[in-house]
């Protein structure tokens, strides 16, 4: 792949030729099943190939995971809907001519963001967090636009200007990020007729996990149903089934699809509902068999504003003494006698010498940064067996505090892609979770076989990553990195256009 530092990646070109076969062989899997004609759709291929071959104009594709760092220009502000919100909500009458939907500075087209009634986003975000369920998981997760409040307790431990990169957010926030950075966002526009893509900013996550431990499915279901009764009488819906709309899920895919719970009885069965068909959704785990979920990072607390910040923090991370082999972060509410984070939590402690335990059931973790960042900034590895789902968002964590991800699931592989680098080796370990289990492996004789230059080649693969699972904290909408949300964002306009020309072509 490509050099550690972003300093060697200003305005770096994505090498788009060389993922024509990667972009090529995705189109043919997303199209297949879809339509029948595939044997013209590979002679159209072909022809586009050849065309390529001659103009040597670069093919769209999907994003690139090797350009992490790239100067983009400032984007351009597209003022909020005010109170002409009338035309825009209603989503039919061009006043002006449409933009051209491809420029230089959108490449993939435009978006639309509907105004959706507040009851599907606004009224779903309580204020008041201390009446609800078990874990109050919902606190100050509308603060500062979804970034949450300042975490200035790090000032003890970071110095000045890296300790304001800081928040305390919370790991529910993603829908609320989106929304408030497509607002903003430079390829936005008002003119539905003009955009390729269409945003629903309805926050599912919200509106069902209030519902999750209540014994009433219906209530899990009824936002999910009249948003999607509301949507599908837009008419740009209508145009496509909504195969050119996206949205956002801050929880794991499985809290939506209780039909193909085996019990039929968790979550909400929003994304069983068969409108949702086609509509993509960046969502914190997917389910690997479905396309249209596309996974994206779970928010840390680092959200720099400028490159600047986040060049310094890797810096940071690449210089910090570390002085114990590995650590492990977890929060014990009764896991089961066999589970493997209780193992390796009694593990760690027996440790001591080469281990830091956190338990968040007993320490201040919500509250006070300190105690988990400086476990991670100052272990070489840290473990991550699996949560109750696939994921967990300690490992972006560890991943930004510059420590390296020890895994126990090969799943763990199968998120992401569009994220973590392609080759696992390059910047985690693996160790299978049978032979921790039957005592047949030990975690830290593993660990101590790597020798210093190996962990450090790690550590330069995890660094690089960090700005590609970052969400930046744009200062009036400008930004000089690409981050997560960009990425994820390029990619899914990128899959409508492809989809849109493919359509075109048919007809
Ligand atoms: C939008 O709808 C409202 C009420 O349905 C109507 O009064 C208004 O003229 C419409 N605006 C446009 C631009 O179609
Ligand atoms: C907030 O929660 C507290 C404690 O449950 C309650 O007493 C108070 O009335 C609530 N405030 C609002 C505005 O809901
Ligand atoms: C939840 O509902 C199911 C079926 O409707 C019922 O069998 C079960 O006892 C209920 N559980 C609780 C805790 O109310
Ligand atoms: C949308 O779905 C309806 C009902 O399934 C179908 O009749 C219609 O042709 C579809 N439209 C498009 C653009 O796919
Ligand atoms: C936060 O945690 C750190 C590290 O455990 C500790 O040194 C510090 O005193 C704590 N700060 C507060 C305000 O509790």
């Amino acid at each position: 792949m490509v050099p550690s530092s972003p300093e060697a990646q200003t305005m770096k070109k994505p090498p788009k030729n060389t993922n024509f076969v990667t972009s090529t062989l995705n189109s043919v899997r997303i199209h297949f099943s879809s339509h029948p004609r595939f044997w013209l759709f590979i002679a159209f291929l072909w022809i586009q190939a050849l065309i390529i071959f001659i103009a040597r104009t670069p093919p769209p594709c999907f994003p690139d995971r090797t350009a992490d760092v790239s100067a983009t220009v400032p984007a351009r502000y597209v003022a909020p809907p005010s109170n002409d919100d009338d035309a825009a909500s209603n989503a039919t009458l061009p006043e002006t001519a449409p933009a051209p939907p491809y420029t230089d500075e959108c490449p993939s087209g435009r978006i639309y963001a509907y105004d959706l009634p507040s009851m599907y986003n606004k009224d779903l975000v309580l204020t008041n967090c201390t009446d609800l369920d078990p874990w109050n998981w919902e606190c100050g997760i509308i603060t500062n636009h979804g970034y949450g409040r300042a975490a200035t307790e790090l000032r003890r431990i970071l110095p000045e200007d890296l300790y304001k990169s800081w928040y305390h957010t919370n790991q529910y926030t993603l829908e609320i990020i989106f929304h408030h950075r497509i607002l903003k966002h430079k390829c936005r526009t008002l003119q539905p007729e003009s955009a390729t893509a269409f945003y629903i900013p309805f926050y599912a996550g919200l509106a069902v996990g209030k519902h999750l431990w209540m014994n009433d499915t219906a209530k899990r279901d009824k936002h999910c149903k009249m948003m999607l009764r509301w949507v599908k009488n837009q008419p740009y819906w209508m145009k496509s089934n909504g195969s050119d709309h996206f949205m956002t899920i801050g929880r794991i895919t499985w809290d939506f699809r209780r039909l193909t719970d085996p019990g039929k009885s968790w979550g909400s069965s929003f994304l069983n509902m068969p409108s949702m068909n086609k509509v993509s959704r960046f969502i914190v785990e997917k389910y690997p068999g479905d396309e249209m979920d596309v996974s994206v990072p779970y928010p840390t607390g680092f959200h720099p504003k400028t490159r600047d910040n986040l060049i310094e923090w890797q810096n940071f991370v690449r210089d910090y003494k570390r002085s114990s082999l590995f650590s492990f972060v977890g929060e014990n509410r009764n896991w089961a006698e066999n589970d493997l984070r209780r193992i390796l939590m009694n593990y760690c402690y027996k440790e001591a010498g080469a281990c830091r335990a956190v338990d968040c059931a007993v320490s201040e973790c919500p509250t006070n940064s300190s105690v988990v960042l400086s476990a991670l900034l100052e272990s070489e590895f840290c473990l991550q067996p699996k949560g109750d789902s696939f994921t967990r968002k300690e490992v972006f964590d560890c991943i930004v505090a510059g420590s390296v991800p020890v895994f126990f699931w090969k799943t763990d592989y199968e998120q992401y892609e569009w994220f973590l680098p392609g080759e696992p080796e390059s910047y985690s370990v693996f160790i299978d979770h049978e032979e921790v289990r039957n005592g047949k492996t030990s975690v830290k004789q593993v660990l101590m076989g790597y020798s210093k230059e190996e962990i450090r080649k790690k550590r330069e693969k995890v660094i690089e990553t960090i700005p590609r699972i970052t969400y930046g904290k744009p200062n009036a909408g400008i930004r000089s990195f690409k981050d997560a949300f960009d990425i994820a964002l390029d990619g899914v306009l990128e899959r409508i256009k492809e989809e849109k020309e493919w359509a075109d072509f048919l007809r």
